[in-house]
């Protein structure tokens, strides 16, 4: 199929025929994408690039970065910023939002990102990835805020994430199903390898941190329960685990395959609502879980309604296939 159509060609035919994405976020998704090849290229280098290891610095979230994490942050930060398609922009790795500076043209939309998902799988060379959101900043002439970022998910124009592994794939949406792209080096072109992508609504397959289980609340300890007493227990099948300790790789294998997905709250710190950042993780891989499909919840509520507070908010995940993700929701409906 579609062997031959790139991500610019997809882009300008969404645009054209479709009138489903203006011309400046078309612009965004590209500028997006090159900058994501970059970070693929930087990331394939490794030892030989210099790239490995921890830089001297911590982030807004407590965490040691790696050298990766500020390296993907400046890509994509330095091909976002001069295009005029962007209001500013917020990360992972930045405790403000970056405003455009005021030499360059403003556009009217913000986009989020997490550039280096799953770091502590860089030094092993294990599959990692850059996860993105795009908002429109809201009418008014102010000055663009961070009050601009807190909108909920469902209000997303357009998602993805780009994983690099045995191949760099970029995954997208722009609210009219989930399409997927591998870079061709050669050409140095993304290419369209899959369009309307569909999970599985059931699934035998699961992916959580089993480590934690001891500091898991009971609908999660009771969920997983019954799938490990597989054929012979309540849900009559047998369960398959996986965990990559990157969101990307996982999110990838279900959008692929089927299966679910959970990074629950747990006691280790009761007071945060959970570990992944809903603004540029829950968010943009909720909404592409549900363009395929799927459905994305926190336990206990559609992630994709909460309106956040603040940027870096964190939530509890639970996605993947839709029928077992309802089945997931009922052990909380139950306490
Ligand atoms: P990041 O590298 O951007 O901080 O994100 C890592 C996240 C997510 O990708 C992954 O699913 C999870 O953290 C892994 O956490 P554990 O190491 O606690 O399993
Ligand atoms: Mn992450
Ligand atoms: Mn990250």
């Amino acid at each position: 199929m579609s062997q031959n159509i790139s991500l610019t060609r997809y882009l300008v035919e969404q645009q054209r025929v479709d009138g489903l994405i203006p011309s400046q976020l078309r612009l965004l998704i590209e500028v997006v994408a090159r900058a994501c090849k970059s970070i693929s290229h930087a990331v394939n280098k490794g030892a030989l690039g210099g790239v490995l290891g921890a830089a001297e610095s911590e982030n807004v979230q407590g965490e040691i970065q790696k050298k990766l994490d500020i390296i993907a942050n400046e890509v994509l930060i330095e091909a976002n910023e001069w295009g005029g398609h962007l209001a500013a922009m917020a990360s992972e790795e930045m405790e403000d939002i970056y405003a455009v500076p005021n030499r360059y043209p403003q556009g009217e939309y913000l986009l989020l990102f997490d550039p280096l998902d799953g770091s502590s799988n860089i030094d092993v060379n294990v599959s990692i990835g850059t996860i993105f959101s795009v908002l429109k900043k809201p009418d008014g002439d102010a000055a663009v805020g961070e009050k601009d970022f807190l909108q909920a998910g469902h209000n997303q124009v357009a998602a993805g994430y780009c994983v690099y592994g045995p191949q760099t794939t970029l995954v997208l949406t722009v609210g009219d199903g989930v399409a997927m792209f591998t870079l061709d080096r050669e050409q140095g072109s993304f290419v369209l390898t899959q369009e309307n992508v569909q999970i599985p609504p059931d699934t035998k397959e699961f992916a959580i941190n089993m480590s934690n289980m001891r500091h898991w609340d009971t609908p999660v300890k009771r969920y997983v329960e019954d799938c490990l007493q597989g054929s012979e227990g309540p849900r009559g099948k047998d369960f398959n685990m996986r965990w990559i300790a990157s969101m990307v790789a996982d999110v990838h294998r279900i959008l692929t395959r089927g299966g679910v997905f959970l990074y629950p709250w747990d006691k280790r710190e009761p007071n945060k609502p959970g570990k992944l950042r809903l603004m540029y993780e829950a968010n943009p891989m909720g909404w592409l879980i549900e363009q395929a499909g799927g459905a994305a919840s926190t336990g206990t509520q559609r992630i994709l309604d909460i309106v956040p507070e603040k940027l870096h908010e964190r939530i509890s995940v639970v996605l993947g296939s839709k029928n077992e993700v309802a089945h997931i929701n009922s052990y909380f409906s139950k306490l």
